[in-house]
């Protein structure tokens, strides 16, 4: 099977994610919702593998909407990519499809002998990043297995559907860092990611009044947000704002609170 093209950079990989042609191969193992292996390919012959999430084939669930895990997804890559932290691959959302639209992620070709119960403790500084990036997602499913070795050496965190809940929803095996401090930088970043996304939510809120143009031209500047508003709602997006400041003010991990904060399997 075609392996990713060697040579791509970043934006080249991106277009090929967001514009090539997605054949889907077959289902991935030990999927909850219909989750499928695709191979992806671009103009002049490049070409990649990707996981497609197509929106049809999300397992309804009582506490998310039905059809938004793949956009939830997406925005769990955006964050990841704004906090500048590499927790999330590249993942776009495309709105059509060979089964409909549905997100789709770069794959990680991962150790699979490898996850976060074999990766700890020598790696607890990567696992703290992942954990903040958690409390500010509201990570609601961060199992072992969701933790990807790739051949750099990288540690991804896959399957960040069920994301960004307004109510407390954190469920994770990461809980070695309860009552730690966050780290300065950690807390800068999220400092930092809290205040772009009041700037843009509070923009895009006061312009939606006016004119479409108008609310192009001055969201601009905090671009992310804005497609972060195309993915999750606005109360959604406060309340991501309000967890990044909270972690960035508190600085401390937070501690699980009932047998409910950890995922089932663990693996
Ligand atoms: N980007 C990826 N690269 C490589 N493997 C992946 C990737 N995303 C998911 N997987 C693998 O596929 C399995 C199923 O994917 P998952 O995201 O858990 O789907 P579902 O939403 O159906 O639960 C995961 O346990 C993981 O092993
Ligand atoms: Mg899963």
């Amino acid at each position: 099977m075609a392996q990713a093209t060697p040579s791509l950079d970043g934006d080249a990989q991106e277009r090929l994610l967001r514009e090539g042609r997605i054949k889907a191969r077959g289902l991935m193992p030990d999927c909850s919702n219909y989750t499928y292996l695709a191979h992806v390919r671009g103009a002049e012959g490049a070409e990649t593998l990707g996981v497609y999430k197509p929106a049809q084939g999300e397992t309804p669930l009582d506490d998310f909407p039905d059809g938004t895990l793949g956009k939830r997804e997406v925005a769990a890559y955006l964050v990841s990519a704004a906090l500048d932290w590499q927790v999330v691959p590249l993942t776009v959302y495309r709105t059509q499809g060979p089964l409909g639209p549905g997100s789709l992620q770069q794959f990680i070709v991962a150790d699979i002998s490898e996850h976060y119960f074999t990766l700890m403790p020598e790696r607890a500084a990567d696992f703290r990043t992942m954990a903040a990036f958690d409390v500010i997602v509201n990570n609601a499913d961060r199992k072992s297995g969701h933790c990807l070795l790739d051949g750099d050496g990288h540690i991804w965190g896959v399957d960040n559907g069920l994301t960004f809940h307004p109510l407390p929803k954190l469920r994770t095996v990461i809980w070695e860092f309860a009552g730690e401090e966050v780290a300065a930088t950690l807390r800068r970043d999220a400092q930092r990611l809290a205040d772009e996304l009041v700037a843009g939510e509070g923009c895009a809120a006061t312009l939606r009044r006016d004119a479409q143009r108008l609310a192009d031209e001055l969201v601009a500047g905090e671009g992310w947000v804005k497609s972060l508003l195309q993915l999750i709602s606005g109360a959604e997006v406060r309340a991501l704002a309000q967890r990044a400041r909270r972690l960035a003010d508190e600085g401390r991990y937070p501690e699980p609170s009932s047998r409910w904060a950890y995922p089932w399997p663990l693996i």
